[in-house]
């Protein structure tokens, strides 16, 4: 083996383990603050993500004041890793996300990724696709771009040593108001992110072939 296959093995080895070793945490320890600097390179880096189009539909509410996490303790039905965590992120997909259509691959001339005119008329393709797109079409869109996003903020962060829980169990429309975030923006989740005070319960999987089908669906 070369030495560069050796190292490549040895980095696949490593993002194996963080994929293995995150889990739900639910229990933090309430002295260790995530620095600013630290969250926003966690987000740049789970926004390396995929999305429909490019077209990054996400947006993040990060609440790191002790009052806010206060505030969002009964929202979130009095889940305690909401308080003890360091950050709590809610995981926002924009609906009027098109709007930044031009922004987006303005930035890919600039980088020298895709010449001006290509740039142009996919700008005006997504967005007369967009204006005709029925809502319910464009919020399942921003559903799927944030769980990509959300799930590669978990592992960025468990390759950070931080640890994370997901949540769907809070008051969407309390957030929306108790947070003042407008009808465009969809909740998609809440990330509590910090370090472990007490591991995550194990858990179980379905094997592979309960979930997995080669060619054709089995037969009901
Ligand atoms: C969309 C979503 C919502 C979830 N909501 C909650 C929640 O509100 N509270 C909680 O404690 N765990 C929540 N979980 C965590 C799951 O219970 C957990 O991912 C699952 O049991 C598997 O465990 P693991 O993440 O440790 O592998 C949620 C997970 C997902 C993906």
């Amino acid at each position: 083996m070369s030495v560069s296959q050796s190292s490549q093995t040895m980095e696949h080895q490593l993002y194996f383990d963080v994929i293995r070793e995150r889990r739900s945490v639910r229990s933090y320890d309430p002295e260790i603050k995530i620095s600013r600097e630290e969250l926003i390179e966690t987000l740049r880096q789970a926004t390396m993500a995929p999305s429909a189009a490019n077209l990054q539909p996400w947006r993040f509410l990060v609440i790191d004041s002790p009052e806010l996490k206060q505030k969002l303790l009964p929202i979130a039905f009095n889940q305690q890793q909401v308080v003890e965590a360091s950050a709590v992120i809610v995981v926002l997909g924009d609906l009027e996300n098109i709007g930044m259509a031009e922004k987006i691959y303005s930035q890919a001339v600039d980088a020298g990724f895709m010449p001006e005119d290509t740039a142009k008329s996919m700008v005006e393709r997504y967005t007369g696709m967009y204006s005709s797109m029925p809502e319910e079409a464009i919020r399942q869109k921003v559903y799927t771009d944030g769980g990509l996003v959300s799930m590669q903020l978990m592992l960025v962060a468990r390759a950070k040593g931080y640890d994370t829980v997901p949540m769907a169990g809070y008051d969407k429309q309390k957030l929306m108001e108790v947070f003042r975030i407008s009808e465009r923006y969809v909740p998609i989740m809440l990330i509590a992110i910090g370090k472990a005070a007490k591991p995550g319960h194990p858990t179980v999987r379905l094997a592979v072939d309960d979930v997995a089908f080669f060619n054709e669906m089995p037969k009901e």
